[in-house]
């Protein structure tokens, strides 16, 4: 078992990371906090699979056990699926003396987090997170949101949980798609700050090898992640650095309406493209395009796909609103090594 704590002051937590620590939560809750009452959000197939479960571990210890599940998938993280688990929060009578617990990927943290944030003006949660790229990115440094009509995460909050809880057995049932997506983000995170973890995946055969030796690809992600919100917690100067891949990575997705990539795949493609880009114009090392091409296709994850140029800057921001005012790119001066470059928004065409 491997403990990281995320130093915030008053908001500081640990992240526990263990093999069947699922079945520990119960005792572990008992042992550091004083809830009565503690509501599970959580979505239909990670349901399926574990509610029961958790449910069993938390009655044990003697707690009153409610929960919430929801739809899975994207188009759940909205205000109205929110409204309808305040509802049951108040029928439930769960007050600012109770804990959420979030089990499941990113969907179910971001929501079940925001919910946390809101209700009563705030009340505890602790992250169980379900998927990798929920393991080692969206369910540690507090970012909670909901999507609207007009785009993603617009209405959020950064609301640290009180603890997160990553059983690595969970990913046995994660399919491989959603694996490979999560392996997609953790490339990003070698990519930026830990050429150490770049050299495992480099050495790995496959997706089998990434399974086993999951628990410290997990542990290398949380390490850059604790490093990274500690230093930026309301994500103003190097929190950027995770965005690392995303800036083409986000017009991917929302230019293939988010139904031909999921996150991780057009982050991929991001990463590939903005790389290739950078060693052209000198920035970063040469060599670096191809190394996490190679790795990235090791894991089936793709490197490329046809972009509309056009489409692609006018996402980004390109337009005459945003003339004058810059942008910030992630980039690599090398493997293990990302930093901020402001672009401004008239040179954007240069670079992207
Ligand atoms: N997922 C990026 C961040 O937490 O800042």
């Amino acid at each position: 078992m491997k403990t990281i704590d995320i130093n915030l002051g008053i908001k500081s937590y640990k992240i526990e990371i263990d093999k069947n620590l699922l079945e520990k939560i119960g005792e572990k809750i008992k042992e550091n906090f004083s809830y009565n009452k503690i509501f599970i959000i959580t979505d239909e197939n990670v349901a399926s699979f574990y509610l029961e479960r958790l449910v069993k571990v938390l009655e044990k210890e003697n707690f009153l056990v409610s929960y919430f599940i929801i739809p899975p998938g994207e188009k759940s993280k909205n205000l109205n699926m929110a409204s309808e688990i305040y509802k049951k929060l108040v029928e439930e009578k769960i007050t600012r003396g109770d804990l959420i617990i979030t089990l499941g990927g990113g969907v179910v943290g971001d929501l079940g987090g925001f919910v946390a944030a809101t209700f009563l003006r705030g009340i505890d949660f602790i992250q169980v997170p379900t998927s990798l790229l929920a393991q080692i990115d969206s369910s540690i440094g507090g970012k909670v949101a909901v999507d609207l009509e007009e785009g993603k995460n617009l209405v959020g909050s950064f609301y640290q949980p009180k603890a997160v809880f990553i059983d690595t057995e969970l990913l046995k049932t994660l399919p491989l798609r959603y694996f490979r997506d999560g392996l997609g983000e953790a490339i990003k995170c070698s990519c930026i700050r830990d050429k150490n973890l770049f050299s495992l995946f480099k050495n790995m055969k496959d997706e089998k090898e990434a399974l086993e030796k999951s628990q410290n690809i997990i542990e290398a992600c949380c390490m850059v992640k604790k490093k990274v919100v500690e230093n930026d917690e309301f994500d103003k100067g190097e929190r950027m650095i995770l965005n690392f891949g995303h800036t083409i990575g986000h017009a991917i997705e929302k230019n293939y309406n988010f139904e031909t990539f999921t996150h991780g795949e057009a982050v991929s493609i991001g990463m590939c493209k903005i790389t290739e880009i950078m060693e052209n114009l000198g920035i970063s090392e040469k060599g670096t395009f191809e190394k996490i091409k190679r790795v990235l296709e090791k894991f089936s994850l793709p490197t490329d796909c046809e972009i509309n140029r056009e489409k692609t800057l006018n996402t980004i921001g390109r337009d005459k609103k945003n003339f004058g005012k810059s942008i910030n790119l992630i980039v690599l001066s090398e493997i293990g090594n990302g930093k901020i470059m402001k672009i401004d928004f008239n040179d954007i065409e240069k670079y992207i």
